[in-house]
C-alpha cells in the first residue's frame, strides 16, 4: 500500500520523492504558483503542496482545482519556508481523480456544527470531524487494550432482544409485520417474525451477566438504542456502550476498575492523538488538555448519594430542579458536584432503590442499592453501574415491585438458581467519553451519524 500523509509527515525525509492522494482542503492560486493543502484523513495536518507553472497541465488542470477536488500527486519533499508546516511538497506530477460540483458546501469559512450535521456525508472532511473520528478510533483501541491486558473476554451481545434490560420502557420495536394490511391496533405479536414482541436492545448487560457466570471477566462494546424523547446535548437514540461484567466482584472492586479504566483510556488518547487534542484545546474548549492531564493523575472523589444530597442542599445554588432525597440527580446537580465542588470525577454510590434498575443489589438498609455513577465535569454521568442482585428471592421481589413480568426474565432468574455468585458491572457511554475528551458541546457532533428525535438521515 502507498504511504498515507501521516506516514509521510511522521518521518519526513527531505529530498525524497513521495506520492500522496486525498482531497483538497484549501486552494490558493497566486500569480505564478498554486498552494494546495491536501488531506487524506490519516492525521490532523494536511500536506502542503506547491505547484508551479512548469507542470504540463498547470493551466488546464491545476489552475482549475478548487476545495474538495480529489487528486493524486508526486513530488519532492522540501523544507517549508512558510509558517505552519515544516515540510512541503514541490509537485512534479498532479492528476485530478475527482472534481466537485459548484455547490460543494464546505468552503474555507468556518461552518457551524448545526450546519455540518445537515451534510453529514461530507463533514468527515472537516478538521473537527476528522479529529473526532481519530479520537473515537484511538479510544476504541485503548478500551480493547485495557480489557484484553486484564484477561477480559469480549462477548457479542445481541442487538435484537425481547426483554427490557433497564426496565425503563424506552424501547424501539422491531417488527416484520405489514401494517399496510393490518391496522396497528389489532396486532397479535405472536404472529410477528420472532413469535413474540421484540425490540432493539437498550443494553447488553443481561447477556453479559450470562457470559460472566461462565467466563468470569467479560465485556461488550456495541450499539444500544433508546427511544427516550430527550432533546439534550447528552442524549442519542443510538449510542455505543462498553459494558464490562465481572464475577466474584463487589461494588468496591467495580469502582476501582472503573477508575483505572477511565484513566487508562484517557491516558492512551493523550498519547495517541496529541495534534487532534491540541486542536480541541485551541479551538473548542481551552480546558481539554489540562483537564485530561489532571484526571489521569488525580484520584477520583467518592461519596454516597445521601452525602451528595446533603452537599447539594448546603450549596446555596439556585438549582432549576429541586434537590430531595429520593429524586434522581439531574445533570445540573451532577455537574455542580464534579465541576464546582470537587473539580474532578466523582463516584456517587448507593442510590435510593426506587430510582434505579431492578437488577441492582439491595443494600441492608432496605432503601438503597449498591449502585455507582461516575460523574465528570462538563458531561455529568459518563458511567453507570452496580453490583448485581444475585439472590433469587430478592430479585423476584424487585421485579414484582417494578411491575415487570417475571416470565420474561425467566433465564435471568435461572442464573440465580444455578451457581449464582456476587457480580458487578458498569456501562460507559462511549459518546459521552468522546465528548469529555474533545470538549465538544453537543453529543451529536461526536458520532458520525447521529440518531435523535426527528432525525435519522444518512
Ligand atoms: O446508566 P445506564 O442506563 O446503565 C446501563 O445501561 C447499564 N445496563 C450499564 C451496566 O451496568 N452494564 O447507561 C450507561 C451509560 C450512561 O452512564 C451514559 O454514559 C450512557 O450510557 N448513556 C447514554 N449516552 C448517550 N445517549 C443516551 N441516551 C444515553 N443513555 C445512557
Ligand atoms: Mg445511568
Amino acid at each position: 500500500m502507498r504511504q498515507t500523509i501521516r506516514e509521510i509527515l511522521d518521518r519526513p525525509s527531505l529530498g525524497s520523492h513521495v506520492s500522496a492522494r486525498g482531497w483538497l482542503r484549501t486552494v490558493r492560486h497566486s500569480k505564478n504558483v498554486s498552494f494546495l493543502e491536501l488531506s487524506d484523513g490519516s492525521c490532523f495536518a494536511g500536506l502542503q503542496l506547491v505547484a508551479s507553472p512548469e507542470l504540463p497541465n498547470y493551466t488546464d488542470v491545476v489552475r482549475a482545482l478548487v476545495t474538495g477536488c480529489a487528486i493524486e500527486v508526486q513530488g519532492e519533499l522540501v523544507e517549508s519556508p512558510g509558517g505552519g508546516q515544516s515540510v512541503e511538497m514541490q509537485v512534479t506530477q498532479l492528476d485530478q481523480v475527482g472534481g466537485v460540483g459548484d455547490d460543494y458546501p464546505l468552503q474555507k469559512k468556518r461552518h457551524s456544527f448545526e450546519f455540518l450535521r445537515t451534510v453529514a456525508h461530507l463533514r468527515p472532511r472537516t478538521n473537527t470531524m476528522g479529529a473526532v473520528f481519530r479520537v473515537r478510533n484511538a479510544a476504541t483501541f485503548a478500551i480493547h487494550e485495557f480489557f484484553q491486558e486484564r484477561g477480559f473476554i469480549q462477548v457479542h451481545s445481541p442487538i435484537i432482544t425481547t426483554s427490557d434490560a433497564e426496565g425503563a420502557g424506552e424501547l424501539f420495536r422491531v417488527t416484520a409485520l405489514d401494517f399496510d394490511e393490518r391496522p396497528a391496533g389489532e396486532v397479535d405479536w405472536s404472529e410477528d417474525f420472532f413469535g413474540t414482541a421484540s425490540y432493539l436492545t437498550v443494553s447488553g448487560q443481561l447477556e453479559a451477566e450470562i457470559a460472566a457466570m461462565a467466563m468470569s471477566r467479560v465485556y461488550t462494546f456495541g450499539p444500544t438504542f433508546r427511544a427516550e424523547n430527550s432533546n439534550t446535548s447528552r442524549h442519542l437514540a443510538e449510542f455505543w456502550m462498553v459494558e464490562p461484567e465481572v464475577a466474584f466482584c463487589d461494588l468496591d472492586e467495580l469502582i476501582r476498575l472503573a477508575e483505572e479504566f477511565l484513566k487508562y483510556v484517557l491516558g492512551r488518547v493523550l498519547d495517541q492523538c496529541p495534534e487532534d487534542l491540541e486542536f480541541f484545546d485551541k479551538r473548542i474548549d481551552d480546558t481539554v488538555l489540562s483537564t485530561l492531564r489532571h484526571v489521569v493523575e488525580t484520584p477520583f472523589e467518592r461519596i454516597s448519594y445521601s452525602e451528595a444530597i446533603e452537599l447539594l442542599l448546603a450549596s446555596g445554588e439556585g438549582f432549576e430542579h429541586p434537590v430531595k432525597w429520593g429524586s434522581d440527580l439531574q445533570s445540573e446537580h451532577e455537574r455542580w458536584l464534579s465541576e464546582k465542588r470537587f473539580e474532578r470525577p466523582v463516584v456517587v454510590t448507593d442510590y435510593p432503590k426506587d430510582i434505579k434498575a431492578f437488577y441492582m443489589y439491595a443494600n441492608d438498609d432496605e432503601r438503597t442499592v449498591a449502585a455507582m455513577d461516575v460523574l465528570v465535569p462538563r458531561v455529568g454521568e459518563i458511567i453507570g453501574g452496580s453490583q448485581r442482585e444475585h439472590r433469587l428471592d430478592v430479585l423476584v421481589q424487585r421485579l414484582r415491585d417494578a411491575g415487570l413480568p417475571e416470565d420474561h426474565y425467566w433465564w435471568y432468574l435461572d442464573l440465580r438458581r444455578h451457581g449464582p455468585v456476587p457480580h458487578a458491572g458498569f456501562g460507559l457511554g462511549f459518546e459521552r467519553l468522546v465528548q469529555y475528551v474533545t470538549g465538544m458541546a453537543n453529543i451529536r457532533d461526536v458520532i458520525p451519524f447521529p440518531r435523535v428525535p426527528g432525525s435519522a438521515e444518512f
